[in-house]
């Protein structure tokens, strides 16, 4: 329920009456003997209107996967049932993935997560090296690092993501991992975007761990001269980075010169014509925590790359191997999980495009 106060008038709005009000206004404005008579409102007004459930229910935390953790983060644990295998739904599932997934051939989503995160690796081309993840959410991404038999093992894994209860599970999950190889991990918590004066995690350096926790930022410039990077790669999280292209220019100071690749499953904006779907898909974008400045084409993607440095650029659209997939599988999981595949449903029509982008230092 939500009051709007204009000076001794207030207005008790719910949800079902703001639905309400757009029906009326959708019924009226169209019939013969009404039209002439009343005000026209822009056709996403009702729109708005018609999808105010949703919006309201997004405000109230009612959607898992759009509600804030206490750090105000946009995630959580809500995707661990997602992580449960057909026919194995009792106990913690064994994978922790948190992404849209890649979905060719399968409808099981650990499966399209991993494929995804096997899709960014490939287009890194990682030969060892030394490779940096960010947000790495739980772990998964750099347990990929550490075990799949298809990547080749890096001679040091360093990883940065912004959410302590993702750092913590991944630490915990990489030191209990039953790994052949010790392969020296760093972790750190924090911003992917290194901002002078910020400082990390009030975590302690842990000298004899499996992991270490790293107390400078890995993108740190000037400072950590030597630290250069093979690759750096980044699963379904660059759009989120305050902002992007900061990001991006970070990561090329830090990348090997002449070899160093960047390698993303990341999201841009096409517009589509309709207007009514562009403003919903800047709601959208702005609920998903995705600064405006990174609501770009994969043109302007690929001019920002250029004007870095980066060459070698592939800007690959897989929408179509990303949304519908990922979509059917919500609609199967329940009514807020429904309601999410909806609003992923309307970023996608317009406009939003899911993208693997790759580039090489020159
Ligand atoms: C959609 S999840 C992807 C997680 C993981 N890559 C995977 O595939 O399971 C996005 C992750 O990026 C992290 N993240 C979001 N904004 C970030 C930022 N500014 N700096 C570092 N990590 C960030 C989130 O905490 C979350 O863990």
């Amino acid at each position: 329920m939500y009051c709007f106060s204009l000076g001794p008038i207030s207005l008790r709005l719910s949800s079902s009456s703001l639905v309400l009000v757009g029906a009326w206004y959708t019924i009226f404005a169209t019939s013969s003997v009404w039209s002439g008579a009343l005000i026209r409102l822009p056709k996403w007004v009702f729109i708005l209107l018609l999808l105010a459930p949703f919006l309201m229910a997004v405000i109230h935390g009612r959607i898992p996967h759009l509600r804030r953790t206490p750090e105000g983060e946009l995630y959580g644990g809500f995707h661990l049932p997602l992580n449960m295998l057909p026919g194995r739904e009792y106990g913690p599932p064994e994978t922790e993935w948190l992404n849209m997934g890649y979905w060719e051939n399968t409808t099981i989503f650990p499966e399209a997560c991993e494929a995804l995160a096997l899709r960014v690796a490939s287009m890194a081309c990682v030969h060892s090296g030394h490779v940096l993840e960010v947000g790495f959410g739980c772990g998964d991404s750099l347990l990929l690092q550490l075990r799949h038999p298809s990547i080749p093992r890096p001679v040091t894994i360093t990883g940065i993501t912004s959410l302590p209860s993702h750092f913590h599970r991944a630490k915990q999950r990489i030191e209990q991992a039953d790994l052949k190889e010790k392969i020296p991990t760093r972790l750190f918590l924090g911003d992917a975007v290194f901002r002078e004066g910020t400082n990390p995690s009030s975590l302690t350096a842990e000298q004899e761990a499996t992991v270490s926790i790293m107390e400078s930022h890995p993108l740190r410039y000037p400072g950590n001269e030597t630290l250069y990077f093979d690759s750096i790669l980044g699963v379904d999280c660059a759009y989120h980075f305050k902002t992007r292209n900061l990001f991006l220019r970070q990561c090329y100071d830090r990348l090997t010169p002449g070899s160093g690749r960047l390698a993303l499953a990341d999201m841009c904006f096409e517009p589509t014509s309709s207007t009514p779907l562009t403003y919903l898909s800047k709601i959208i974008a702005f609920i998903l925590r995705v600064p405006s400045a990174n609501l770009i084409g994969r043109r302007a993607y690929r001019e920002s790359l250029e004007k870095i440095g980066f060459d070698e650029i592939v800007i690959e659209d897989i929408s179509s191997s990303v949304y519908s997939g990922f979509t059917a599988f919500l609609r199967t999981r329940g009514i807020m999980w429904v309601l999410f595949a909806n609003i992923i449903t309307i970023w996608h029509k317009g406009g939003g495009k899911f993208v693997l982008v790759s580039a090489r230092r020159s």
